[in-house]
Order: structure tokens, then sequence, then C-alpha cells
């Protein structure tokens, strides 16, 4: 079983911890599947899990954090993070669940957490932005009622040209 629900600044601190040690294996899913194959520099990566980062933007009230956590209340199974891009749009800004605990639906339980909560708070839609090429992620907001609006490219800061198609969900 997982539960679902709005971090707290020490949960942030321990999500920090848990990410930025995933970051350390190079070899690893997150790391090739989210930060090798963008061509997403280290220290680039790094920093937007540092914990003060996080817990400038869970404060700075423009974002929220949901976590899925196991029935032992410790093991914590994945995020989703949503940031205000306008008054009537959020942006999901990230979606992870950590690779023991995919394809049991909890991606899902998370997504849809975020998006009732977006939709309680009074905004009309939720758009996100996945890699062209990234059939799972697209699959997974595919079947989750997101439409598809527009496919294009962007110069990213680090320098490197990506493809991406972004989608729409609207209450
Ligand atoms: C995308 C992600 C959040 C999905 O989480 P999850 O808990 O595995 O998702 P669910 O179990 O709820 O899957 C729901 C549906 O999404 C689709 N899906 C999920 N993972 C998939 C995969 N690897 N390949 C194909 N379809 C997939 C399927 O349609 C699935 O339904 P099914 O299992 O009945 O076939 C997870 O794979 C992940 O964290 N990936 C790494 C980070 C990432 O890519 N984030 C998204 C871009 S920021």
């Amino acid at each position: 079983m997982v539960k679902i629900f709005d971090a707290n600044d020490e949960i942030l601190r321990e999500l920090s911890r848990i990410l930025l040690k995933i970051l350390e294996d190079k070899n690893g899913e997150i790391y090739q599947e989210n930060v090798a194959k963008f061509g997403i520099p280290e220290e680039y990566a790094r920093k937007a899990f540092f914990e003060e980062n996080l817990l400038k933007l869970q404060n700075s009230g423009k974002a929220k954090f949901y976590l899925a956590m196991g029935d032992d209340g410790k093991t914590i199974m994945g995020f989703a993070q949503t940031i205000i891009r306008n008054e009537d749009t959020v942006e999901l800004d990230r979606i992870v669940v950590f690779p023991e605990f995919t394809r049991k639906g909890i991606g899902t339980k998370l997504l849809q957490y975020a998006l009732e909560e977006t939709e309680k708070r009074g905004f009309k839609k939720v758009i996100v932005n996945a890699g062209k090429n990234e059939v799972h992620a697209r699959k997974f907001y595919e079947k989750n009622g997101f439409e598809k609006i527009e496919e294009y490219t962007v110069h990213a800061p680090w320098g490197k040209k990506l493809d991406l198609v972004s989608y729409q969900y609207s209450f």
C-alpha cells in the first residue's frame, strides 16, 4: 500500500538526501534516464535537489511537492513537483517513482493526487513536457487523461537541443 500526501520540510530534507544519493550512481537508471540522456551537467542536476533549493521552492508558495510513502511510514517511493505558471495554469515539473516501485500504479496515484489538489486550488489546467522519445512517460500521461498540445524544440540552459512534447490536462 502507498500513502500520498503533501510534503513538509522534514520530508523534503529526506527527499533531498535520497535524490543526491541516487545521483551518485552514474550507472543507475535514474541518472541514465533523467540526467545523462538529456545531457544535463551533473552539478546542474545536483543543485536542483539541494535541500535549501527544495525548501526555497516549497516555501515560495509557487511550488508544491507530493510524496508517495510506503506503509512503514519511512520508505519514500516517489514524488511529484508542481509549479504555478500563471493564474490558470500549473506545470507538473517532475514526477518520479523510484525504479524498484514502478509499474504498480504508484505514479498514477501520485499524479491523480496532484491533479485533485491543483483543481481544489482553483486552477484550470495542468501542463507537462515530456521528451519526444520518452515513450514510457508519454504513455503514462496519455493514459492519465493528458492531451498532446504540440511538439517543439528548446535549447536547454546547458546548451543542448531538446525535442519535447507538451501535454495538457484540463479540469
Ligand atoms: C513515469 C513514471 C512516473 C510512471 O510511474 P509508475 O508508477 O511506473 O506508473 P503506473 O504504474 O501508474 O503506470 C500507469 C501507466 O503508465 C504507462 N507506463 C508506465 N511506465 C511505463 C513504461 N515503462 N513503459 C510503457 N508504459 C508505461 C502504462 O500505460 C501504465 O499502465 P499499465 O501498467 O497498466 O500498462 C515512472 O516510470 C518514472 O518515475 N520514471 C522515471 C522518471 C520519469 O520519466 N518521469 C516522467 C518525466 S519527468
